[in-house]
């Protein structure tokens, strides 16, 4: 869809009305007075930007006017749209299907693609179709986990790196899952079993805070045996999950949610019984991240993030991580 040439300073949607009201006290906002779209004007674009970053998740009501076309041009303007390593998209392009009927609903804590380097910067969430009841999405804020960390928590967690990974025990997660879906959905979701060490705490590379990366994607910790590395990852997720660090957000049809991926983990409730629940998500590039020691996360396998069918895939941009591993 193209729009008409306008005036450069008449935009064709009236943005001057935009607010941006907390939901939660340490992670989430609705923005208001914006109709979401590839023609919003720059000041717009950067004012929904520095609410992201504040807020870690921003909420949008009503924008049922988008449909896969304009998503993917809104979220151009927030950086480059970026294809599932594994997962193909539900369009040819960029739109990963969020469905609950095909063994994908994902109630765990996670960051999105942890297990690539460079995984997503920003994750721009639509509802499509809303169960009448359930199917709620929790985030939490990292960068106010690790703030409220004891001191000797921090220096230890500064100090750890984790190996994250997309193989992992589909059936020990979701037990009462119909087992012909969610083999269908393990085998294509790691189609490519990828390993990728983070440093436990990186440093944000557009606010500067420390975050945490962990979530379910993170498999061990490097250097500890598996029960130590198991005590130490609970510890510092108990701080994730707690309530005062998270926002629960219940859907409504022509929702859009657009969250700081590298400042967050999110949880989908699986509790919509056999009800519809259809979203469409695009992911936006990030970038390699840096722990507080300056080092990098590396790739362990495989050699290179393979192509997509369709673009980029989430993490192809390693930046010459794959030099130093
Ligand atoms: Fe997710």
């Amino acid at each position: 869809m193209t729009s008409a040439p306008a005036a450069p300073a008449a935009p064709a949607t009236a943005n001057t009305a935009l607010t941006v009201e907390k939901v939660g006290g340490r992670i989430g906002a609705v923005i208001s007075g914006v109709r979401l779209g590839g023609d919003l004007d720059e000041a717009t674009v950067s004012a929904i930007r520095a609410a992201i970053l504040e807020h870690k998740v921003v909420f949008f009501r009503d924008q049922q006017h988008l449909d896969a076309d304009s998503h993917e041009a809104f979220a151009r303007l927030l950086g480059t749209p970026v294809a599932h390593p594994t997962v193909p998209s539900v369009d040819g392009r960029y739109a990963l299907g969020i469905d609950n009927d095909h063994g994908g609903r994902a109630n765990q804590w996670h960051t999105d693609v942890t297990f690539v380097p460079a995984y997503p910067a920003f994750s721009i969430l639509r509802a499509e179709v809303i169960p009448p009841y359930g199917g709620n999405t929790l985030w939490s804020n990292t960068a106010a986990a690790y703030a409220e960390l004891p001191e000797p928590l921090r220096v230890l967690a500064d100090s750890l790196r984790g190996v994250h990974t997309n193989d992992y025990d589909y059936a020990a997660v979701r037990p009462d899952a119909p087992s012909e879906a969610l083999e269908q959905h393990r085998k294509v979701f790691t189609s490519v079993t990828f390993q990728t060490e983070h440093p436990v705490v990186r440093v944000h590379p557009e606010t500067g805070e420390r975050t945490l990366i962990l979530g379910n994607f993170l498999q061990k910790l490097t250097g500890f045996n598996r029960q130590d590395s198991r005590a130490l990852i609970d510890v510092l997720q108990s701080h994730v999950e707690r309530p005062e660090n998270t926002v629960r957000w219940q859907w409504r049809a022509g929702d859009v949610a657009i969250w700081d991926n590298r400042a967050t983990q999110h949880y989908g409730v699986d509790d919509s019984d056999d009800h519809e629940r259809t979203l469409r998500r695009v992911t936006i590039d990030g970038d390699v991240p840096v722990g507080v020691d300056g080092r990098r996360s590396v790739l362990l396998a495989p050699e290179s993030v393979p192509e997509p069918e369709y673009g980029i895939a989430s993490g192809a941009s390693t930046d010459g991580v794959l030099a130093e591993a």
